[in-house]
């Protein structure tokens, strides 16, 4: 879609006003062949630890592994030593990348007890060092998933952000959630919105996007974009949804069958990258979260929580029907 060389990552950012998240466990390769099919601006994979990457380990550079579409294709990296980052950046480079976003905003335990994701946010110095040392290598942009601080009583994404514009990031998303808020109901549009006056970069606003408040919260934050989180997991429509949002356009949501059609490529993708039996598993989280809104959700639930092979699944997905414009199961 995009030459990088014609056009600026930031341009882009600016004209589509819309990033995908990486989901762990969720923006795997399979749904990402399903987000390709949306034609959208970017798509970014979840988070890959920068070791796994120099190693080349093989389940790493299989999740990472591009999916079809023209659109730009980032990699989330996770680490704490510059040298390994840069040296994962350059390979990832070398892979035909369009961009790298790092991660500073995971706090499962394990990766901040070794002084990465969020934990990076608190030692400000070394974040910027990571930063400065892979873009004083590659060519392609760098950005920063960042939350609003380490912790409640230390929110820092100002000043951090304003360092690492510095240092080089062409664009920072801004999860407007302390890492000791986790995913709490509360988000804090008004530091999202500290950060983007503060900087001249792109900013993206993160934390509770959903395809209804996409335009309010580009308002109450500026960014110059929005990404979603975990309302995309079951909904790819999400994105064109608040791509038409954003110009004033009506949305036709897709029809039953429509959906219908969708997820049974995801559960193909899904059983052709990891077997069918691992496939189906990992569905059984995916397809409710594709009917979040489904009449008898908990009767759905129980079946799919026993269903084992592929056909179990294509007769869950029989006895959806439409009761009274929503879905139910039957
Ligand atoms: C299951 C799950 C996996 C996630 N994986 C990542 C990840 O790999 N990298 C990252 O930066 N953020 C990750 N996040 C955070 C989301 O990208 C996003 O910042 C967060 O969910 C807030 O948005 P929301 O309130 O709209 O869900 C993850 C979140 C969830 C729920």
């Amino acid at each position: 879609m995009y030459a990088m060389n014609d056009t600026s990552f930031s341009k882009i950012i600016k004209k589509e006003k819309l990033m995908l998240p990486p989901l762990a466990g969720f923006t795997d390769y399979p749904f990402r062949c399903i987000l390709s099919m949306f034609d959208p601006p970017f798509v970014c994979t979840e988070m890959v630890n920068a070791k796994a990457v120099i190693n080349q380990n093989e389940k790493t550079m299989e999740m990472i592994q591009k999916e079809p579409g023209n659109h730009l294709k980032g990699v989330q990296l996770i680490g704490n030593n510059p040298d390994n980052m840069q040296e994962a950046a350059i390979i990832l480079e070398k892979n035909g990348f369009d961009y790298i976003d790092i991660n500073m905003g995971c706090t499962v335990k394990k990766v901040i007890s070794k002084g990465q994701g969020a934990a990076l946010m608190k030692q400000e110095d070394l974040a910027v060092r990571i930063v400065e040392q892979i873009c004083s290598i590659i060519s392609i942009p760098v950005t920063v998933k960042m939350r609003s601080g380490f912790s409640e009583n230390n929110k820092n994404a100002v000043s951090l952000a304003r360092k690492l514009e510095k240092a080089g990031v062409s664009a920072i998303t801004v999860h407007g959630r302390s890492g000791e808020r986790k995913f709490g109901i509360h988000v804090d549009y008004d530091i999202i919105k500290k950060v983007s006056y503060s900087v001249d970069i792109p900013v993206i606003a993160n934390g509770g996007v959903s395809k209804t408040n996409a335009c309010e919260i580009l308002k109450k934050t500026n960014a110059f974009g929005v990404m979603p989180g975990r309302n995309l997991i079951g909904d790819p429509w999400i994105f064109p949804q608040i791509k038409k949002t954003l110009s004033y356009e009506a949305f036709q949501y897709p029809s039953l069958n429509e959906k219908k059609s969708i997820i049974q490529k995801h559960l193909r993708f899904q059983c052709d990258f990891y077997g069918e039996r691992n496939g189906v598993s990992r569905f059984r989280t995916i397809l409710p979260k594709y009917f979040r809104y489904c009449h008898n959700l908990n009767a759905l639930k129980d079946d799919v929580r026993v269903m084992c092979s592929y056909f179990d699944v294509l007769n869950i997905l029989d006895r959806i029907i439409i009761d009274d414009e929503m879905c139910a199961y039957q």
